[in-house]
């Protein structure tokens, strides 16, 4: 069972976690980040933004993307554009998004010597990344596709739930479990049920978030 820590509102939930990604990367100027996107991680970009940290060493692997065209607006290549890459002096080649062949994408993140702080957030059908229920422990990158409550909760991004994309591209469970060290971030009372059943219920593939019991480096962080 992970023990969360409870934080009394998102500008602390930002502040907290945006502390851990600041230790890590001065502790470690090469440090390698798995990076999320939605709404939750929004203003740990903007803290980060604010600190004016150095990136020039830092490498990224973005834990997923949508199947759709890269410089659509609501693309998560143009996401980490507008809210962190542009803001920063991190190298365009250091910001890796999960590429074909899955195969080679994950020997980058080997090759790197493996992902130093994952950041995760949780679905509210207990996804992480875009491992929707179902995914196998064992996953690794590859093509998915989107559950109707992902499809349902993103819609809100989007013009029309039509224009949500129906696939993505995710690193697997297996891939993310291999970080050193995870940060999971829960805003909301919405999740608190989600993230009661991940982190006390039973580990199953049915709740995918669940997983990150077995790990023994995971930190969970929650904002009503
Ligand atoms: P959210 O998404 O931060 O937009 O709530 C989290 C997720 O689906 O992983």
């Amino acid at each position: 069972m992970k023990s969360t820590k409870i934080l009394k509102s998102y500008n602390e939930l930002s502040s907290t976690v945006a502390n851990i990604v600041e230790e890590q990367i001065t502790k470690n100027p090469l440090t390698k980040l798995a990076l999320p996107t939605g709404s939750t991680p929004l203003g740990l970009y903007d803290e980060l933004v604010k600190r004016k940290l150095d990136w020039s060493l830092v490498i990224t692997f973005n834990l997923d993307v949508y199947l759709m065209n890269v410089k659509h607006p609501q693309s998560y290549q143009t996401y980490m554009r507008k809210n962190l890459f542009e803001k920063t002096n991190i190298y365009p080649d250091h910001s890796h998004f999960p590429f074909r062949p899955f195969s080679a994408f994950e020997d980058k993140i080997e090759k790197s010597m493996g992902i130093d702080l994952c950041i995760l957030g949780i679905g509210s059908n207990g996804h992480i990344a875009f491992n929707e229920p179902g995914s196998s422990f064992d996953s690794r990158t590859r093509v998915v596709e989107l559950s109707e409550q992902t499809i349902e909760d993103n819609s809100r991004f989007f013009d029309s739930i039509d224009d949500v994309p129906k696939q993505a591209i995710t690193m697997g469970l297996g891939t993310i479990m291999e970080s050193k060290k995870i940060v999971l971030m829960v805003n909301g009372d919405h999740k608190l049920n989600i993230l009661n059943v991940a982190m006390n219920g039973e580990v199953t593939e049915d709740v995918p978030a669940s997983i990150l019991q077995n790990h023994e480096n995971v930190e969970v962080y929650y904002c009503e």
